[in-house]
Order: C-alpha cells, then structure tokens, then sequence
C-alpha cells in the first residue's frame, strides 16, 4: 500500500458546500404600487402619520421587477386596484402548486377585497382550479414551498386550519411554524427557500418547538440574525443560486455570497413602511 501525504488540492474551491447552487426560471406574479400608501397600521412596521411616497415607492417596484427580468425570470402583472394601498404585495394574494391554486382569506378588513381580486386573476388565466378557502390565509406570505413540503406560518395571521386545506387542495404535506414575534408577522418575514431543499430563517422569530422542527428538517440551513431580519433581509427571492434581497442585510449577504450564492441587492425602503420586501410583491406561478 502506498501512502502520499496529505496535498492542498490543486483544484480547491472557495465554496464550502458541496453542489454548485444553481438557478431554475420562474415565473412571477407582481403588482405595480400605483396605489401605494400606508394610511392604516396592521402590522409594527405601519405608522401612517409618516406617510410614504408612491414615486418612489413605484420606481423601487420597477427596479425589482427588472432585476427579474434581468435573471431571466417571467414577470405576470395585476392590474392594481384603487383603494388596495397593500395590494402591491403579491405574495398574499394566492399559493399555486402545480398550477393548483389556493385562494387567499385575509385577516384584516382592510386588504380583503385582495383575495377574490387575485383569485379572479388566475382563473381568468386559464387556472381551474382555484380553491375559495374557507380558513384565514395569507397565501405565500405564510406558505413557503419546497420540493418535498409547504412551510406554513400562523400566530399572526393565517390560521392553522387553513394549513390542513392547503394540504389537501394542493396534495403536498404541510408543516406548520408558529411565529412569535409581531416584527415577522408573516413566515416570508422570517425565512426563505434557499432551493426546493434548503433555507435561511432567523430563529428569534419562532416559537421553540417550530425552531426544533427547523433545526431537524434543515440542519445545513442559513442562519440569520437579528440586524439582518429587522431589515427584512429574510423577505427574500431565491431562484436556487440568484438571491434578490433588501441592500441592508449586509450579514445576510456576506454569508449567502461565501455560501455559493450570489446576492441581487434592492432597495425596497419605501415598501418597507408598509412592512413588506422582495418577496411579498413576488408571487410565484408553479405549474
Ligand atoms: N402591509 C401589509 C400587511 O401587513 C404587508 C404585507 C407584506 N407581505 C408579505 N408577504 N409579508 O398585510
């Protein structure tokens, strides 16, 4: 037996996992903030007399929805709806799952009028099979999808009875987390898919028996602190190597960019006073 000593490889990588990530078009659903504006407060992040400027708000939006266009993505677009001012936030309008979708129910009176806005949306795109829920939901706000299972968030605004429709309108195993923190209201807030196996979540957000089930579902996830999920820096879009993410998550970028991925940076300041980021005006189509 012949023993060589132990070589640096001559073909060492940076990267320290084991897979290249790499990144799957999607196809989006968005709505342009025409009516932007935050004059009720549903959420911490909500303070109407600071009032917001729909401009910029806007110009932000299309820097988003280019970056998407950029990568290679599909963007779809809703027509906004006056008196929505929450309506750019496309993620709570619906879940589609295999080109099933799942209609939203809002909590607050305010955005309710959003979910038979968006369910007629999809069916007037060729979408059959659009359930009316019958429970409180937020669509992908609190739904997350991977490969094998829908992450589904409730605490603050959808209940878990609408985690078991969900279930089983979409045929796919639900898992529930409970949120504890009013900050990261929705599970969007608090965590994303990484990939169809993988993500990056800030446990402070999460009750002890959800951040359990977390660390033995994903033991190689992301871990995010505190500075990087006051920006909302977890309210992120992954297409599996391309992270489109709010500027200011600096820790979060640094540690996504030693991991292999590669960060988008937006700013999205003006729709966080709405208490929304990247992934709340980004609706993903699965068909
Ligand atoms: N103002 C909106 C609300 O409180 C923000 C929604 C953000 N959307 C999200 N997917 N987290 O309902």
């Amino acid at each position: 037996m012949t023993v060589s000593p132990v070589t640096e490889s001559t073909t060492s990588t940076p990267l320290t996992i084991d897979e290249e990530p790499v990144a799957i078009p999607r196809r989006f659903l968005m709505c342009r903030p025409d009516h932007f504006a935050v004059t009720y407060a549903i959420n911490p992040w909500m303070d109407p007399s600071a009032g917001a400027d729909r401009d910029r708000a806007v110009a932000q939006w299309e820097a988003l929805r280019d970056a998407y266009l950029a990568l290679g993505h599909q963007v779809s677009l809703i027509e906004p709806v006056a008196g929505l001012p929450d309506m750019v936030f496309a993620a709570n309008g619906a879940l589609v799952v295999g080109g099933r979708v799942y209609g939203a129910s809002f909590a607050h009176a305010e955005r309710r009028p959003e979910g038979p806005a968006y369910a007629e949306w999809f069916r007037r795109n060729g979408f059959a099979d659009v359930l009316e829920p019958s429970h409180v939901n937020e669509g992908e706000g609190d739904f997350l999808t991977l490969d094998e299972v829908i992450l589904a968030g409730t605490g603050f605004r959808t209940e878990i009875a609408a985690h078991q429709e969900a279930q089983e309108h979409l045929g796919r195993p639900v898992v529930t987390l409970r949120l504890v923190d009013p900050r990261f209201y929705h599970l969007d807030t608090a965590l994303f898919p990484l990939d169809g196996r993988n993500v990056a979540y800030h446990p402070g957000a999460f009750s002890p028996g959800s951040r359990a089930v977390l660390e033995r579902l994903f033991p190689n996830a992301l871990i995010a602190d505190e500075a990087d999920a006051a920006v909302l820096g977890l309210n992120a879009v992954s297409d599996g190597r391309n992270v489109v993410i709010n500027a200011e998550a600096v820790g979060l970028i640094a540690t996504l960019r030693d991991r292999g991925y590669t960060p988008v940076p937006v700013d999205l300041s003006e729709l966080r006073k709405a208490g929304g980021g990247p992934k709340c005006c980004t609706l993903e189509i699965r068909h």
